[in-house]
Parts: C-alpha cells; structure tokens; sequence
C-alpha cells in the first residue's frame, strides 16, 4: 500500500534550498573577515531592519527572550514593579518580566483573536504597573489601538512581544513600529529565522535602544573597559546577521505565500462544523506565523492526523498564569477562563511558505474526515 508522504509543522530544508545560492557568499564575507562579534553584518542588519519595520532605530541581541529581559530592563522595570501581560504565549513572556524582579500581572485575551483582550487591561493596571506588554500571538497583531489609548491614559509605555509577527500590520504600519518599542525573536522556525538565537529590539526613542544596547554589552560605554551600568553578554552574532539580511529580503514574498496556504485552509475548512478557524481583526494583517484552529474534540483531531503522518503542535498546552515556573505570580485555575479554554481546544496545523496547496488541502480533508 502506498502511504502519503510525512507533512512537518516547518520545513527550513525547503527554504534553505530556495536560498543556498545567496548564503553561501554571505557567510563567507563574514568569515574572511573573521569579525564574528559585532561584525559589518550586525549594524546594516540593525538599519535593515528598523526601516523594514518603518522605526528610526534598532538593537540585535542574543534572542527574543533577552530582548524581552533587556527592554523590560531599559524601562527600569525592576522589584515592586507590575507589567500587565497575557498568560496565551510562549513562556519567555512572562519570564522577562520574573527576570527582571518584577511581577507580571496576567489579563485574558479576546476569544476572536487570541491577544490582549483591551478591555480587561484597565482593570489590571495599580500604581505599581511599569510596562503593558501584549503579544502578538501566531502573527496576528493585538488591539494596539486600544492598549496605547490605555497606556497614554495612564502614562505607560507599551512594548510589543513580535516574536512571531514579523511583517504583520495594523493599517499598513509594521509590528515593531506600533508600540513605544518592541521585541523579535529570529528562533529558527520564525517567519524571520536565523540559523541559531537571534532578537532584535526596535523603537523610535534613540536613548531607549542607546540604554538597550549597553546592557547587552556588558554596560559598556565607548570604550570596551568603560562598563558605566550593570549589563550582561547578549550580543546578536555576526554570522547569524549576515543570514538574517539575506532572509529579510525575501520576507514579504514568504509571507504573502504563507497567506495563500492560509486561505487555501479556510477556504478547505469553512464548511466544517467543529472548527473554528483563525480570523483578521478589520484592517490587521497577521504575519501568519502559525495557523492554528479551535477544535471541539482536539486530541482526536491531532492524534488522527498523526495515524495519517501529519505533524501538528498545540500553542499552547497550559496558559503560562498556570506554569509552575510562574507560581510567584500567584496564578489560579479558572483566573483566566478564556486562555484556559483555548488551551485545550487550540491546535496548529503545518504552515509553511513551501507547503505545497494540495497538501493543504490533504490535511483540512484528514481534519474534516476526523471531525
Ligand atoms: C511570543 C514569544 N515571545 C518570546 C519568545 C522568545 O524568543 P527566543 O526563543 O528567541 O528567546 C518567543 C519565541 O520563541 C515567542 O514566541
């Protein structure tokens, strides 16, 4: 019997095939210059990318979580202080804001689009609140129009978690440039991936990114042994920003080819009953990071897709409010209803700009069929 091929939630192989030919002599500049620390690559990276995202500046660091810590940090958030968050996201969220000392105060996200629900943050704001930090969850930005009429109320700044929204918009204007700053990650598997760790923090407050850049080098100020504020070593690598510019420049075409594969599902998917798909707010355009659906019977779902060779993942199993390694937040069962719920019914299925549309169209049948 013949058995369809295996399908992966990523396939980098097929995207590197796509851009071997450019690679090649962009990793070779770099090592025949042998700057492999703060190399040519990191500055015209930086420049790249803050005009990509339409901000005046930008800072590589080592990842997206130290990002995170060090913007956090750059805002002075510190012990006794709160930042407003969401418990729907990726650990590192809530990390940065522990790291720091500080204590993250979890809102519920909007059952439509899975970020910040706007209209609980007011609630959650006290005096001790220093940062509002939403995220931008599978791509799809969240209601910054919103949280930055919140934050201006209140005198808080608001940074975005765009690890996962490279390119995404909000009436034409780039996650990156939304908020008074924000942070990327280029994790691998990203719709802007490096080959290892690799973040980036962009704003258009020059002081701000000026005090983001000392922390990741050591608190260094013009002269290497000048270390003028407590920092660490969290330096974005030249190698891994020569890779960068070479895939930034094909960002948008894989971007745009993601969203053919997404309305490839929807179109596969509307008729189903059981599944809710994922929708745009009026005027965002999410990065399609992940195309992730609400099933009824989840497990089933995934575990017959796995019988039929089909790779899916679950963003996320537990709302992070839930995570033990957040437990000096305080989280309960039931604070978070919403997030909780999305937890057990969520469930990503492959999305890649090399996928090919009759597999799409294979895995919404096998959903279908499973339904
Ligand atoms: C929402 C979110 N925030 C932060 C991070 C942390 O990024 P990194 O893995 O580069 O540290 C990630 C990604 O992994 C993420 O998805």
């Amino acid at each position: 019997m013949m058995t369809a091929a295996a399908v992966p939630m990523v396939d980098l192989k097929a995207q590197y095939d796509r851009i071997r030919g450019e690679l090649g002599p962009a990793l070779e500049r770099v090592l025949a210059s042998t700057q492999f620390i703060r190399g040519e690559d990191c500055a015209r990276l930086e420049e790249e990318f803050a005009a990509y995202c339409g901000v005046a500046h930008a800072c590589g660091v080592a990842n997206g979580t130290d990002a995170l810590v060090l913007a956090l940090r750059a805002y002075g958030v510190g012990p006794g202080d709160e930042v407003v968050t969401v418990a729907n996201t990726f650990i590192a969220t809530g990390e940065a804001i522990l790291l720091n000392g500080a204590r993250p105060v979890f809102v519920d996200v909007d059952p439509g689009t899975y970020t910040m629900d706007a209209r609980q943050l007011e609630r959650a704001i006290t005096p001790r609140t220093k940062v509002l930090l939403p995220v931008h969850l599978y791509g799809h930005p969240a209601d910054m129009e919103a949280i930055l009429g919140i934050g201006q109320r209140h005198g808080l700044p608001v940074l975005e978690d765009a690890a996962q929204a490279h390119g995404a918009s909000i009436g034409g204007r780039r996650a990156g440039s939304l908020g008074h700053a924000a942070c990327f990650s280029f994790y691998p598997g990203k719709n802007l991936g490096a080959y290892g760790d690799a973040g980036m923090v962009t704003s258009n407050d020059a002081a701000f990114i000026e005090r983001v850049r000392r922390m990741a080098n050591h608190g260094g100020g013009a002269d290497k042994y000048d270390n003028v504020v407590l920092g660490t070593n969290s330096r974005l690598d030249t190698l891994q920003a020569a890779v960068l510019r070479v895939k930034l420049r094909h960002l948008d075409a894989w971007d745009a080819e993601r969203r053919e594969r997404v309305q490839a599902y929807d179109a596969a998917l509307a008729e189903a009953a059981g599944v809710t798909t994922p929708r745009e707010r009026a005027g965002t355009r999410s990065a399609w990071h992940l195309y992730t659906v609400r099933l009824e019977r989840r497990d089933s779902v995934k575990a017959h897709l796995a019988a039929q060779g089909i790779a899916t993942a679950v963003h996320y199993p537990r709302p992070i409010h839930l995570q033990p390694a957040m437990a000096s937040a305080g989280g309960r069962p039931g604070d978070l209803p919403i997030s909780e719920r999305l937890s057990n019914e969520v469930l990503s299925l492959p999305l890649y700009p090399e996928l090919p549309l009759p597999t799409v169209e294979r895995i919404a049948r096998e959903v279908r069929a499973a339904l």
